[in-house]
């Protein structure tokens, strides 16, 4: 792949301080400390950080490694998500589900992950978007697939990750500037797994199954058993029942 045109994504955002690296351990750490709106990206991560102390498979020059320092809002993880599957489709021509609160799948396998933490007043966003790999480690392979995998089964055009993080930046400015109530709506349209969805939740009691009943008012999904109670999910470790 060819690495980021830095001057050009600098030139599209003259008002934001893009940091560029060759080589991090992981955007999320160098983002620390940035104003709001700054943003770091690098070609390679040697300690990606994924959700719940997962690692981020992070391959020199195949993905977009960025981290954003944002104001803190309420929804903002599924604002990020919305703002990924937007801007994959708009330079890519893909368009993928988001599995809640924010992986986002194209054929069922992940293709990009956001993460989010708390960093003193603000907010570190940071999402990983797989564009150029042609295969993944084997522990990976059942899971992970990449824009150039999904591009070359429908012998579709190359995904450019400098057109990618273009309208990946443009995105994030435009949903984080949604109310809650927006952002709850348009996720409830652009995820199957929003409502009516079955699926198995890996909880710290062990894993329930059930099926998805939609959103509660601050954006945790609420999960509808057989037995007819809701159970509120609050992080992550949902996926399909059956997969
Ligand atoms: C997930 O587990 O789905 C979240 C993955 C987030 C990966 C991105 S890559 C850019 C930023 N830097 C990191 O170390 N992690 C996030």
């Amino acid at each position: 792949m060819n690495a980021l045109d830095i001057g050009r994504i600098r030139a599209a955002f003259p008002d934001r301080r893009i940091l560029y690296y060759a080589s991090l351990d992981s955007t999320m750490r160098a983002a620390v400390g940035m104003e709001t709106g700054g943003v770091v990206l690098a070609e390679e991560q040697t300690a990606g950080q994924g959700r719940l102390g997962r690692t981020w498979h992070s391959e020199a020059g195949a993905g977009i490694y960025c981290s954003m320092a944002l104001r803190p809002a309420p929804a903002l993880t599924l604002a990020l998500g919305l703002a990924a599957q937007s801007a994959i489709f708009q330079a890519a021509g893909l368009m993928c589900d988001i599995r809640w609160p924010n992986d986002l799948l194209l054929g069922g396998k992940k293709v990009a992950g956001i993460l989010v933490q708390a960093s003193d007043a603000k907010a570190i966003g940071g999402i990983g978007i797989n564009v150029n790999q042609a295969a993944f480690p084997p522990e990976l392979a059942g899971a992970a697939t990449s824009l150039r995998l999904e591009l070359a089964k429908k012998a579709g055009r190359e995904a450019c990750p400098t057109e990618i993080v273009l309208a990946l930046l443009a995105a994030v400015d435009r949903f984080v500037q949604l109310d809650k109530d927006a952002i709850l709506r348009l996720f409830a349209q652009s995820s199957s797994y929003a409502s009516g969805r079955r699926v198995t939740v890996e909880l710290p009691d062990g894993a329930i199954e059930g099926t998805t009943a939609g959103l509660d008012p601050n954006g945790f999904l609420v999960v509808r058993k057989d037995d007819g109670t809701d159970t509120l999910v609050l992080a992550g470790g949902v996926r399909a029942a059956g997969s």
